[in-house]
């Protein structure tokens, strides 16, 4: 496909909304079209059970079952949001994806082999062509959410936030080993320093991974210039 998919994961507080903003504003200035998404949720049908998810409307249904409602959202937001805009040739950045369903669900016990049969019918061969993983410990990540819930409407913790510090802590450590069994498309960043310092880590592992594509166009103008 034409586009470029990034996702971005991490625990709550790890700073990926706030990274992908900045990261989109980078690469437009390379001139590239750039499309900003989320899960669950990021196509009208997904955000419509995002809501369900979040509020806690789904807990009944046990952890097998929400992981269903997890793979019908991105079955969804694939197919509506994420494919189209890569055929398009955009740059799609996405908070989220199928390695949270891995870590939380994962970490919830939910079988393996099952969330793998669920990743696959869902994304339908999509898979990320980089990931980003923000590390922080979730002494940190959860302050900041705390300290954003106080500043913000979004009316307190949601019920992947309002958990025990050890369950985080568990989830940090499969994020990590995930990104370690999966290097190929995994880099890892310290979200621990401040939003500047992780940015230029982001942009660094980004124009890495992507250096053909991202060729500054106002020095290769400049250059040509030059020789003309
Ligand atoms: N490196 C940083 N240092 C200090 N504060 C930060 C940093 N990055 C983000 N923040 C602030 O911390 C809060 C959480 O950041 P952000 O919303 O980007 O995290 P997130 O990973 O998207 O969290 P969630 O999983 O809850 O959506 C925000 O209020 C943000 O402004
Ligand atoms: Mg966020």
């Amino acid at each position: 496909m034409p586009g470029h998919f990034i996702t971005f994961e991490g625990g709550e507080g790890a700073g990926k909304s706030t990274q992908i903003v900045r990261l989109k504003a980078f690469l437009e200035s390379f001139g590239k079209s750039v499309i900003v998404t989320r899960e669950p949720g990021g196509s009208p049908g997904a955000e419509k059970i995002r809501s369900m998810l979040l509020s806690g409307g789904a807990k009944d249904l046990g952890p097998r079952g929400e992981a269903m409602l997890f793979a019908a959202a991105r079955a969804d937001h694939v197919d509506v949001t994420i494919k189209p805009a890569l055929e398009r040739g955009d740059w799609v950045l996405c908070d989220r994806y199928a390695d949270s369903t891995r870590v939380y669900q994962g970490e919830a016990g939910v079988d393996q082999d099952y969330l793998k049969l669920l990743e696959t019918a869902a994304i339908a061969g999509l898979h990320p062509d980089m990931t980003i993983l923000i590390d922080v410990p979730p002494e940190i990540g959860l302050s900041r959410v705390a300290k954003r819930s106080e500043s913000d409407e979004s009316g307190g913790p949601d019920r992947f936030e309002d958990e025990a510090v050890a369950v985080h802590e568990r989830r940090r450590k499969l994020f990590l080993q995930l990104a370690l069994e999966e290097a190929y498309r995994f880099t890892i960043v310290d979200g621990s320093r401040d939003e500047d310092f992780t940015e230029q880590a982001v942009r660094k592992a980004v124009l890495e991974a992507f250096s053909g594509d991202l060729v500054d166009m106002g020095k290769l103008s400049q250059r040509s210039e030059v020789h003309l």
